[in-house]
């Protein structure tokens, strides 16, 4: 018994075949706000351990902040490479790791690791489930946007201790908090009424993504 049709299972399937990690060709345009709406929607809509939804996703377009979190991805990027032989850095710089200019939204995605909410519910034995959680909450929106046509690129190769100064206080004070953000963490009921939202980021462990629409070829 589903409550699926044959083509909804099959669209489900084919959305997760064809998930791709992306990082160029991202058109200029702005991103559709209902869009993004729909993916962060997506996003909260991921399990958590319990309930606690530790993830924060803090939606970023502001040039200058997408210019100084650039600047860290060189400099850890620049370590990287140095740390790699002539060849294995002659690969390396060939790859594409970041996309955080050429696309039009960023999203810095925190994890508070001691969530108010959900009142410790299996991070006594495990605490590493916080972090579990927003990584599923990464995959709903990574999955939800390939059905809308937006590429995602996860970028991982910045040291977030170099930029969760400047997120913390450039992003994440509560008056440049995306209203889009703050209506969907609000949105779900939580099992404890005095549940927090948004927690800065220098407790948490940051990762940043990267999205636009895809230019025309598929990804
Ligand atoms: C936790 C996580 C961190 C990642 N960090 C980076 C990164 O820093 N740079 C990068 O180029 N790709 C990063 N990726 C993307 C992977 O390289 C990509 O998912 C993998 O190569 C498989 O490709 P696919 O996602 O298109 O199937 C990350 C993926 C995950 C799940």
């Amino acid at each position: 018994m589903t409550d699926f049709t044959p083509a909804e299972r099959a669209a489900l399937y084919r959305a997760i075949a064809l998930r791709r990690d992306v990082r160029a060709e991202f058109l200029p345009e702005a991103v559709d706000a209902g869009m993004l709406e729909r993916v962060l929607a997506a996003a909260h809509q991921a399990p958590s351990v319990g309930l606690s939804q530790p993830w924060r996703f803090i939606v970023v377009r502001e040039f200058a902040i997408r210019r100084a979190v650039h600047e860290c991805f060189l400099r850890a990027n620049a370590e990287a490479t140095a740390s790699y032989d002539a060849a294995t850095a002659a690969r390396y710089g060939a790859l594409r790791l970041a996309g955080i200019l050429d696309a039009p939204v960023n999203v810095c995605i925190t994890c508070d690791d001691e969530p108010a909410r959900g009142n410790g519910l299996g991070r006594r034995t495990m605490p590493e489930t916080a972090r579990y959680s927003t990584v599923c909450a990464i995959q709903n929106l990574w999955l939800a946007a390939r059905v809308e046509g937006l590429g995602v690129g996860w970028s991982a190769s910045s040291n977030p201790r170099s930029f969760a100064h400047y997120s913390a206080s450039r992003i994440v004070s509560p008056s440049s908090r995306t209203s889009a953000s703050d209506t969907l963490q609000r949105s779900r009921p939580s099992p404890i009424s005095n549940a927090t939202v948004g927690k800065h980021a220098s407790r948490s462990q940051t990762s940043w993504t990267t999205s636009g629409t895809k230019a025309a070829r598929s990804l």
